[in-house]
């Protein structure tokens, strides 16, 4: 029986998990245990236990019950309660996802403790060393044994920066595996789909009509945290709404929440808390996320998650970024890069709704990501 030890903190890392748990629940129990750390990062209700219960995901074993904070601070506490638990547990393998503090932490913990790490969503780039999560994914990957890209671009940018696909097991950290399966966010966005429809009613619950509304979300540290760029985005949104009399669905990040209160103007908190289109909601479930995605006309985002899911369901979007990790969403036409420019964002909804032509071919992998990864970690050994 091998032991892995999983970390998770923030939302989308706990979300993705469900594939991975739930591939060694239906076809990897007799090989396989997973020991589930939460670092405590994301905490609300609504951004945590909600997905547990809903998703079938394994209670955590641990929660280090880290909350917010500073990044060094937030990161230090997750190091030390993961380097703890590494040599109480002594896994062979520890699983991270993406690019939080979580992942940093769980890197550097298991890196100097020589613990194979297989990092998940591998080699994605925004070649922006401001972000805190491009730091987070770079350093991650360099102390990795296994490293799934989800994307060939994110394969490819492994390779520009050394790493090798014909490397031989056994892998080691200066040796390491790098294998294209597929990203586990399809596996779940697949297998969720039909769930969603049985099991919520948030599009007629919220009043919605189907193909008729903007779901939006908002949560990057340089939107949120810059005045300027935080009052553009809802001006933008203020405007199509408006003009268009187009209802608008915002299921919003605390961060989101509490920095409108913060740094919006007065005038527009007021217009938009009073425009009838507008509906600024707490953050749903992973189900009715689904829902709303599959049903929107058009989704508007800074988050890479929901970027990708609106490609999923086949839906046309508009980043609030300069650059993406997910640029082949971008080179396909199905989004658009804005930035949080109030023009550009008017523009690019016009182009996407009467714009028939995108594409969205199979980039993600055929559902089956996470059952792979289970293999070559397995196969490996
Ligand atoms: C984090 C990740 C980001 C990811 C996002 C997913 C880092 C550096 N950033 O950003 O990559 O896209 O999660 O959602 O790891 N808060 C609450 N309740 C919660 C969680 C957060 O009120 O349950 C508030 C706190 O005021 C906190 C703020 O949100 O200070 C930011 O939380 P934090 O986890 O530091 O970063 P995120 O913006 O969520
Ligand atoms: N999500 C959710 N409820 C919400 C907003 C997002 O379940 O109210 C899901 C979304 O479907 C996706 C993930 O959270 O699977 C994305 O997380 P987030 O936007 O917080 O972070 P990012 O992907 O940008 O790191």
């Amino acid at each position: 029986m091998r032991k892995i030890l999983t970390i998770i903190g923030a939302r989308p890392q706990i979300i993705k998990s469900a594939a991975i748990s739930r591939a060694i629940r239906t076809t990897y129990a007799d090989r396989v245990r997973e020991v589930i750390v939460h670092t405590g990062q994301h905490y609300d209700r609504q951004m945590s236990a909600v997905f547990f219960e809903e998703l079938q995901i394994p209670l955590p074993d641990y929660n280090l019950q880290v909350g917010s904070g500073k990044h060094g601070e937030q990161t230090a506490k997750m190091i030390s309660g993961i380097e703890a638990i590494i040599e109480t547990e002594q896994p062979d393998f520890l699983i991270l996802y993406g690019d939080t503090n979580s992942t940093l932490a769980g890197a550097i913990a298991a890196a100097k403790l020589h613990t194979p790490i297989v990092h998940i969503e591998a080699g994605l780039r925004s070649f922006n060393k401001r972000m805190p999560e491009e730091v987070n994914r770079i350093l991650s990957d360099h102390v990795s044994t296994y490293l799934f890209p989800p994307t060939r671009t994110s394969l490819t940018n492994l390779l520009n920066e050394g790493f090798r696909t014909d490397n031989q097991a056994p892998y080691t950290i200066d040796n390491p595996g790098v294998f294209l399966v597929g990203d586990v966010m399809y596996d779940n966005s697949l297998y969720f789909s039909s769930v969603a429809a049985e099991r919520t009613a948030i599009v007629a619950q919220r009043q919605l009509s189907p193909d008729n509304y903007i779901l939006a979300t908002l949560h990057r540290n340089n939107n949120t945290d810059e005045a300027e760029r935080l009052n553009a985005i809802f001006d933008a949104m203020q405007t199509i709404t408006r003009t268009y009399s187009m209802p608008l669905v915002m299921p919003l990040h605390p961060r989101t929440r509490k920095q409108m209160d913060a740094l919006l103007t007065p005038e527009l908190y007021d217009a938009v808390r009073t425009n009838p289109y507008i509906q600024l909601i707490e953050p749903v479930s992973f189900l009715e996320m689904t829902q709303l995605e599959q049903q929107a006309r058009l989704v508007i985002t800074d988050s890479g998650g929901v970027q990708k899911e609106a490609f999923f369901f086949k839906k046309p979007c508009i980043i609030l970024r300069a650059e993406t990790e997910w640029v082949e969403i971008v080179e396909g036409g199905a989004a658009i890069l804005c930035d949080a420019d109030p023009t550009r964002i008017q523009n690019a909804y016009i182009h996407l709704l009467n714009n028939d032509r995108v594409d969205f071919p199979a980039l993600y992998g055929d559902g089956t990501a996470a059952e792979q990864m289970l293999n070559k970690l397995l196969a490996a050994l």
